[in-house]
């Protein structure tokens, strides 16, 4: 007998789709590997990271040969239309308010400031809760509930605390949110809101990992910590299929790309390794930049030094609080992903941040988020230093709205 929960998902998913899935099992899924010692960990047990060597762990797939992209033309409009490549078993797990599929528009008032027309941006603003952090609750508050869990928290510099909220909301879980206390209120009011405990730490999003840390050891919760939890990672790699789907399977030379935590660098790479062994894109790569603020650049020391691996950053400040992450947990595939594609990482100030923001709104009607508006003070400077030719095909990453900011911006 389908469950009602069964039935609505799969109403919700026929609607959208001109086909059923086409797939023996719903998903390609078949275990997690850690990125440090290459260890397989199996899908049948609640994972978290690789406690031998503290690294995150990765989810792998049997991709197959055959699968034709174009089997992907009339899918739901949302992350989900890459059902078999994302790592819930079963439909009636899938917890979502429609997360992804955003849309890819031309700059074309921006680039005319750089004299370029090739200036594109992905506007993840579209999504629910406004940012981009909607596909990796989505996937892991679905894969959570997969598990039976029914308790989940997270430290978050705000836009993923709004977002496990929602997905807590629409799932019945219970939520908790642990926030640094100068985070703009909109982000507080959004987790009260949806009616998610709100915790608030003086200090960055480490505070709030160690106070998580102290709370777990007589609560019962489960941590859904950037990279420490493995699936979050496997929505964010969504926008990297997206990208590729959108862009008709072409990809831009450049990804300039907001980096705290690193999720979505090193989901969108990890898409396209798998698009790449299933055929369905070239070994052709995009440069992709790590963009960070001047108050918090511990990807840019890391790059500028040439190493492996990133070190914590003190005293970190900047208004765009998504990118005031001290020490990336998946630091290392971080700087992997930058090497490898021939990238880099830059810093820039929280003053043109914001002007950045207003340039974006004046120019293209967009309201970004300091995080997004980051990508444009990028690619101006790499402009003018000639690291970007304007020929060349250059993809913004506004990763949320700047509604949730304005109290902060000036
Ligand atoms: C709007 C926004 N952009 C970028 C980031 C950085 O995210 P990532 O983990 O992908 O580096 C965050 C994280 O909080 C964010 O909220
Ligand atoms: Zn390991």
């Amino acid at each position: 007998m389908e469950t009602e929960n069964e039935k609505k998902m799969s109403i919700i998913y026929l609607k959208y789709s001109s086909e059923k899935l086409i797939a023996e099992s719903d998903t390609y899924f078949s275990n997690l590997r850690c990125s440090g010692c290459g260890e397989t960990f199996s899908k049948s047990e609640v994972q978290t990271y690789c406690h031998q060597c503290n690294k995150p762990l990765l989810a792998e797939y049997n991709l197959p040969l055959h699968f034709d992209k174009s089997m992907l033309k009339g899918r739901v409009e949302s992350m989900w239309r890459y059902r078999e490549f994302l790592p819930i078993e079963n439909d009636a797990n899938m917890v979502s308010l429609g997360e992804g599929w955003t849309p890819i528009s031309p700059m074309q008032q921006l680039g005319k400031i750089v004299k370029s027309d090739n200036i594109f941006m992905k506007d993840e603003g579209f999504n629910p809760t406004g940012s981009f952090k909607a596909r990796g609750l989505s996937m892991a508050i679905s894969k959570a509930k997969e598990y039976g869990i029914n308790r989940v928290a997270i430290p978050t510099a705000g836009n993923a605390g709004g977002a496990l909220a929602a997905y807590c909301a629409t799932s019945g879980m219970e939520g908790m949110v642990i926030m640094p206390e100068h985070t703009p209120d909109t982000f507080k009011w959004e987790c009260q809101f949806l009616n998610t405990q709100l915790r608030q730490v003086a200090g960055t999003i480490s505070d709030c990992g160690r106070e998580l840390a102290a709370i777990k050891e007589d609560q019962d919760w489960f941590d859904v910590s950037t990279m420490k939890e493995p699936y979050r990672l496997e929505g964010k790699k969504t926008m990297g299929y997206e990208i590729a789907e959108q862009m008709e399977w072409l990809l831009p030379d450049v990804i300039v790309y907001p980096t705290g935590g690193g999720t979505g660098l090193v989901g969108i790479w990890k898409a396209f390794d798998e698009m790449e062994q299933m055929g369905w894109i070239s070994d052709f790569r995009p440069r992709m930049v790590a963009v960070q603020a001047e108050g918090c650049r511990p990807v840019v020391d890391a790059f500028d030094a040439g190493l492996s691996d990133v070190s914590f950053y003190e005293n970190a400040n900047t208004v765009a609080n998504g990118l005031c992450v001290p020490k990336p947990f998946a630091g290392e595939l971080i700087m992997k992903v930058l090497y490898e594609s021939g990238g880099k990482a830059i810093a820039v100030s929280d003053g043109e941040i914001n002007s950045s923001v207003r340039e974006i709104g004046e120019n293209e009607g967009i309201l970004v988020s300091p995080e997004g508006a980051a990508t444009w003070a990028a690619t101006k400077q790499l402009i003018e230093t000639d690291w970007i030719h304007p020929e060349e095909q250059v993809l913004l990453l506004n990763t949320g709205s700047g509604y949730k900011y304005l109290e902060k911006m000036n």
